[in-house]
């Protein structure tokens, strides 16, 4: 009796927070908010990350004047100033000042041979002052820039010939590489679920992340890396967290968790371009492998506190960082199916006008 009492408000429980509140609280944003703060809290791990971002964002461009993500951003801003038809004398006087104060905390010139994104910091605002001497105000941070560069760069080595400017792409040096060549890479790539047990290079692996790393990003900030398992006790220990790879986890010789960072963002309403982001450069990686002779499959990385949990420790990342998705590398084993995957027709994707 007391038994079936309380069996029956345990339902009643579960039908007023899954099925009756949902239905009253969805009307609106406020109540939808209410319910989640008072009866659901799915979204905390999300909403503690998305602040952390921030917290880092904002106080790195105020404090340590070193966020890199903002001078991506901002050097992005500034080519396509540059690119602008018809090209304006004067711009971006609005964000140029932020910018050079990113650019002190990040310039390193004995890191130019190791990442070529500092050239392009340095060629991009040397290009932008060439062209907007006239204005007092950019002048006066040009001053400040050269102060910047002068000992550390120019006086010891003049830039290098080509720059790292906006340019015009010439189709001779274009890939030749006919439609029905890459749509027949579109369909060889399938998710593999079975792989031989070989040994994956990382030159190779590193090939292909080349390539992934080519992907389009919102502003070209790349808020993401490619956390890569293959050390035998790492990979055991990492392949036992997603949930989808129960039956054939143990056949995967190479994990790749994908780490998205929301402190490349200086407000909420960008939180989910690093899901984007991350997922065009797992898009181009997974092509890339396939040209490579190795194949892959995605894996679901769903948002369970408890295994956010065990991956945040293993990965041992910040709050302000979350798995995006993990994928399974390896060389296909020839005997291994894979499902056919039929994909829903054209006429139910796309839609003109
Ligand atoms: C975001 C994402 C998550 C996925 N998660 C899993 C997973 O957890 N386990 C799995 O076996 N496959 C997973 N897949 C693979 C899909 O099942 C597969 O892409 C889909 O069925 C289409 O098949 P295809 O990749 O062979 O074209 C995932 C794919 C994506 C894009």
């Amino acid at each position: 009796m007391i038994k079936n009492i309380k069996n029956q408000l345990r339902l009643a429980k579960r039908t007023l927070l899954t099925e009756t509140l949902p239905r009253l609280c969805y009307r609106s944003e406020r109540l939808s908010s209410m319910y989640y703060f008072l009866f659901d809290n799915s979204f905390s791990r999300e909403h503690r990350a998305v602040l952390s971002g921030t917290v880092k964002h904002i106080s790195e461009v105020k404090k340590t004047k070193n966020n890199y993500f903002l001078l991506v951003r901002n050097t992005h801003r500034i080519e396509k100033g540059l690119l602008m038809r018809p090209k304006r004398a004067v711009f971006g006087k609005e964000y140029i000042g932020e910018t050079i104060e990113c650019f002190s905390g990040v310039w390193n010139p004995d890191q130019i041979e190791t990442n070529a994104q500092m050239k392009w910091f340095y060629d991009v605002l040397s290009e932008y002052f060439s062209g907007a001497k006239e204005d007092t105000y950019v002048n006066s941070l040009y001053e400040r820039f050269k102060q910047i560069v002068s000992e550390s760069y120019e006086s010891k080595d003049a830039p290098a010939a080509v720059k790292s400017v906006p340019y015009i792409r010439q189709a001779n040096n274009f890939a030749q590489i006919p439609f029905d060549e890459f749509y027949k890479l579109t369909k060889q790539r399938r998710s593999v679920r079975w792989f031989l047990n070989k040994p994956v290079p990382r030159e190779i692996l590193d090939k292909a992340i080349l390539a992934a790393n080519q992907a389009p990003s919102a502003c070209n900030r790349q808020p993401f890396e490619f956390r890569i398992y293959d050390d035998p006790e790492l990979l055991k220990e990492v392949v036992g967290y997603p949930m989808g790879i129960k039956g054939y986890g143990h056949s995967i010789p190479v994990l790749i968790v994908i780490v998205g960072n929301l402190d490349a963002y200086f407000e909420e309403r960008d939180r989910h371009v690093m899901y984007i982001d991350a997922s065009l450069a797992s898009m181009s990686l997974m092509l890339a492998l396939e040209t490579l002779g190795l194949s892959s499959c995605s894996i679901n990385w769903p948002d369970i506190e408890s295994l956010e949990r065990k991956m945040e420790n293993f990965l041992k990342i910040e709050k302000y960082q979350r798995p995006i998705m993990c994928m399974g590398i390896g060389y296909p084993d020839p005997e291994g199916m894979v499902a056919f995957s039929e994909k829903r027709p054209l006429e139910h994707i796309r839609k003109y006008n």
